[in-house]
C-alpha cells in the first residue's frame, strides 16, 4: 500500500500533522514481540507508533523502526512522561532516558501519562522542551475537563492532544465533545478496540456490521473511530492483525452503523478512572 497516499492525517492545533492511525504498544513485551510488531507495522504502511515509558518497551520500539529501513522522519513516534517522574520531578532526566532508550535525538509527541501530583510543574518542563524544539508537540493523557481547565489557566500554550480510554463500550463521548469544540484539542483513543480483558470485537452487532462491508469487527471499530474525527492506536502482537487493522481506508459505515456501534457504550471504564487511581 502506498501508505502516504490513502492513510488520513489529522493537523494538530500547532501546525504538525500526525496520521490517524498508529499503533499502539502498550502490553507488547520489550524484545522480538515488540521489534517485529513495529516492523511489521511499517511495512504495512503505519507511520505512527505509540510507546510510553511505562510500557518499557522504548529500546524494541526504536529497534524496529531502525529495522525497518524507514527513515527517522517519516515515522510520528509518541512516548509519555510516567508518574514517578512526575511526582519527582524529574521531567528533562526522563525525557533524556527516553530519547536514549528510543535511539532518537527528538520526540514527536511528548504527553504526561496521567494526572499524577505534580503535573503542573512536569508541563512547565515539557513547554521548555517544546520552546528548545526537543520534541515536535506535547499533550496530555487521561485529562478530565478540570484538569484542562486547570491546564488553560496556568499554561499559555495549549495540549495538542489528550489520549483517553474510549471505545463502542466506552465511549467517553461527553469529553470527546469538550476537547473536539471548545479546546480544539484532538483526541486519542486507549483500548480502541476495548482493551485486552473485554469481549468487544465478539459483540454480534460488530459482526452483523461487518458482514455488510466484508470488514471484521476489529476493522469496523477502527473505522467507528476514524469517522468520529479520533486518533486510534489499535495495539496487535499478530502480523496479520496489524495488517487487518490498516486494511480500514476502502470503505464507509453509514451513519445508521455508527450510531449502532456507539449505542453498545456502557458507560462503565475499561481502564483506571483519572480522578482516583493508585499508580
Ligand atoms: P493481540 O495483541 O493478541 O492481537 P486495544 O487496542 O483496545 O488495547 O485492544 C487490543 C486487543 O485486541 C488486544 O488483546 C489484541 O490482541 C486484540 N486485537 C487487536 N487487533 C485485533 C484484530 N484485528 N482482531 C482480533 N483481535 C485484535
Amino acid at each position: 500500500m502506498q501508505a502516504d497516499m490513502q492513510q488520513p492525517m489529522v493537523k494538530l492545533n500547532n501546525g504538525v500533522s500526525i496520521p490517524q492511525l498508529g499503533l499502539g504498544v502498550f502490553q507488547t513485551p520489550d524484545g522480538s514481540e515488540t521489534v517485529d510488531a513495529v516492523r511489521w507495522a511499517l511495512q504495512a504502511g503505519y507511520r505512527h507508533i505509540d510507546t510510553a515509558r511505562a510500557y518499557k518497551n522504548e529500546a524494541s520500539v526504536g529497534q524496529g523502526i531502525r529495522e525497518s529501513g524507514l527513515k527517522r522522519r517519516d515515522v510520528f513516534v509518541t512516548t509519555k512522561l510516567w508518574n514517578d517522574a512526575i511526582r519527582a520531578g524529574r521531567t528533562r532526566q526522563a525525557f533524556e532516558e527516553s530519547l536514549d532508550l528510543l535511539g532518537t535525538d527528538y520526540i514527536d509527541l511528548y504527553l504526561i501519562h496521567w494526572p499524577a501530583q505534580g503535573w503542573q510543574k512536569a508541563w512547565e518542563a515539557m513547554e521548555e522542551l517544546y520552546n528548545e524544539r526537543r520534541v515536535r508537540a506535547i499533550g496530555v493523557c487521561n485529562f478530565e475537563q478540570h484538569h484542562l481547565e486547570e491546564l488553560h489557566s496556568i499554561s499559555s500554550l495549549k495540549p495538542v492532544v489528550n489520549q483517553i480510554e474510549s471505545s463502542p463500550i466506552f465511549t467517553n463521548q461527553e469529553l470527546v465533545d469538550y476537547c473536539h469544540g471548545n479546546l480544539r484539542v484532538d483526541v486519542e483513543a486507549w483500548s480502541p478496540l476495548g482493551g485486552s480483558g473485554t469481549h468487544l470485537l465478539s459483540n454480534s452487532k460488530l459482526a452483523e456490521i461487518g458482514e455488510k462491508y466484508s470488514k471484521s469487527a476489529a476493522q469496523v471499530v477502527i473505522r467507528w473511530h476514524l469517522q468520529r474525527g479520533v486518533i486510534v492506536i489499535p495495539k496487535s502482537t499478530h502480523q496479520e492483525r496489524i495488517e487487518q487493522n490498516f486494511d480500514v481506508f476502502d470503505f464507509e459505515l453509514s451513519d445508521e452503523d455508527m450510531a449502532a456501534i456507539a449505542a453498545l457504550n456502557t458507560g462503565k471504564r475499561v481502564g483506571a478512572d483519572p480522578n482516583n487511581f493508585n499508580f
